[in-house]
């Protein structure tokens, strides 16, 4: 039988930092693809809490078990997301839809990334519900605001995130 391609997935993003709604999606996508590279975008219009190098080292903590299996790797990248796929020999890039309100931006963003490159394809997936109203920015103003983030996090995180809010807390 001749040999079939490795299938591989980008999953980019902002990961500032990393919720189990976003591990949700890896593990989701790394029962379908060979192998997903999780990639945290150095994307200059945000203001990111976490450096891009602490935002992949949060990822790649959170992921020990499937990247030491082979299944996901956690990278870097800036510039073009459909270039960047290409060069890491992708055929597709996944994003996860929580709901409605992320329809439009996900819709434009996937049809202006097959715009720039038709060979790179865009799949959504749905998270479990229980994080569909979960998002980065809003666990960090829980925690900023001393809230309860139980299961919206790894745990290990939670002392990580907190600290760096607090660094960060204006005099
Ligand atoms: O987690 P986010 O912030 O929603 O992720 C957005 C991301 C990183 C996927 C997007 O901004 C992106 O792809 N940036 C890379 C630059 C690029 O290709 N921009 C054109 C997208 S149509």
């Amino acid at each position: 039988m001749p040999k079939r391609t490795r299938r591989i997935v980008i999953y980019p993003g902002s990961f500032d930092p990393v919720t189990n709604g976003h591990l949700d999606i890896v593990r989701r996508a790394a029962r379908l693809f060979d192998h997903v590279v999780v990639a945290v975008s150095d994307n200059s219009l945000k203001k990111p809490l976490f450096t891009l190098n602490e935002r992949r080292d949060l990822l790649r903590l959170s992921l020990k078990a499937e990247i030491r299996r082979g299944h996901v790797s956690v990278d870097v990248f800036s510039g073009l997301l459909v270039r960047y796929a290409l060069k890491k020999g992708a055929s597709a890039v996944v994003r996860g839809l929580r709901a409605i309100s992320d329809f439009e931006y996900e819709f434009q963003m996937a049809l202006m990334n097959r715009r720039q490159e038709s060979r790179v394809e865009t799949v959504f997936l749905m998270p479990d519900e229980k994080y569909t109203y979960l998002s980065s920015t809003l666990l960090k103003d829980i925690l900023r605001l001393g809230g309860d983030v139980g299961g919206f996090v790894p745990p290990a995180l939670v002392p990580i995130i907190r600290k760096k809010i607090a660094a960060n807390r204006l005099p």
